[in-house]
């Protein structure tokens, strides 16, 4: 059965917009957990544009499934990674400029850096994925570098339409076939949906999606009523 680590990011992005405690991102997760999330996923990215390093503390410290922390390869990030406990590392590309994460590593261009990061995250018995498109030539690399997991990019397939996106869809499972061929593990998101995750979902080997945006903005909209109710209760207006 595949499993879901909910991603609280952008939890966490609607409390910066006020630099103030709520909502918490990690009482948040909680909850998700309660809901049967099996894991809980965050991206500590080097702009602290969402998660913030304490989140990550509390979140280990709380969260009872596991915590799957998203890091790039900077090496102040590896450091805080390895540092923090959490039981599975994605490594992500980052860019600063960008609104999310917009494709997956270059396991390629960063063979050399990954040779030397992977063991130290085996030594700590910390779980890595490799974030990476559907593409053969990334999955045979990560392969050759014996990462445990790839993580496929879901965002083409999730971003296109009609034959484009059953093309992306034969695309992704070409990719989990060639990675569990190779002995890599697999999971997959990045843009997600209550409409789309259907097809990941029943793709052969894959085992845990990480799905983040859809889930937090279906919360919001699902919550108005509850939340608009209580408010009018504290104002002392009857309704
Ligand atoms: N997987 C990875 C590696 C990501 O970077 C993200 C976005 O932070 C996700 C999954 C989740 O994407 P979404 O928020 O679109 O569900």
């Amino acid at each position: 059965m595949v499993r879901l680590h909910v991603n609280i990011d952008h939890v966490a992005t609607v409390r910066q917009a006020r630099r103030g405690l709520n909502p918490d991102p990690v009482a948040w997760a909680l909850l998700a957990e309660q809901a049967g999330a099996h894991g809980i996923t965050c991206h500590l990215r080097k702009d602290r544009r969402h998660i913030q390093d304490d989140d990550v503390k509390r979140l280990v410290k709380k969260v009872r499934t596991l915590v799957n922390l998203e890091a790039c390869l900077d090496p102040e990030m590896v450091r805080l990674a390895l540092a923090s406990k959490a039981k599975c590392i994605c490594l992500v590309p980052e860019n600063r400029q960008e609104i999310t994460t917009e494709g997956g590593l270059d396991v390629i261009a960063e063979r050399k850096t990954l040779a030397k990061v992977l063991p130290l995250f085996a030594r700590k018995s910390q779980m890595v994925s490799l974030f990476v498109d559907p593409d053969p030539k990334q999955i045979v690399a990560a392969a050759d570098l014996g990462a445990p997991f790839v993580e496929l990019h879901t965002g083409a397939y999730s971003n296109a339409k009609g034959k484009t996106r059953e093309r992306e869809l034969a695309r992704l499972r070409a990719a989990t076939e060639l990675a569990y061929d190779k002995g890599l593990r697999v999971n997959a998101g990045h843009g997600l949906d209550y409409t789309n995750v259907a097809a990941v979902a029943e793709l052969p080997h894959v085992e845990e999606l990480n799905i983040g945006h859809a889930i937090v903005s279906h919360a919001l909209t699902a919550g108005v009523h509850l939340a608009v109710r209580q408010m009018l209760a504290q104002m002392g207006v009857v309704r």
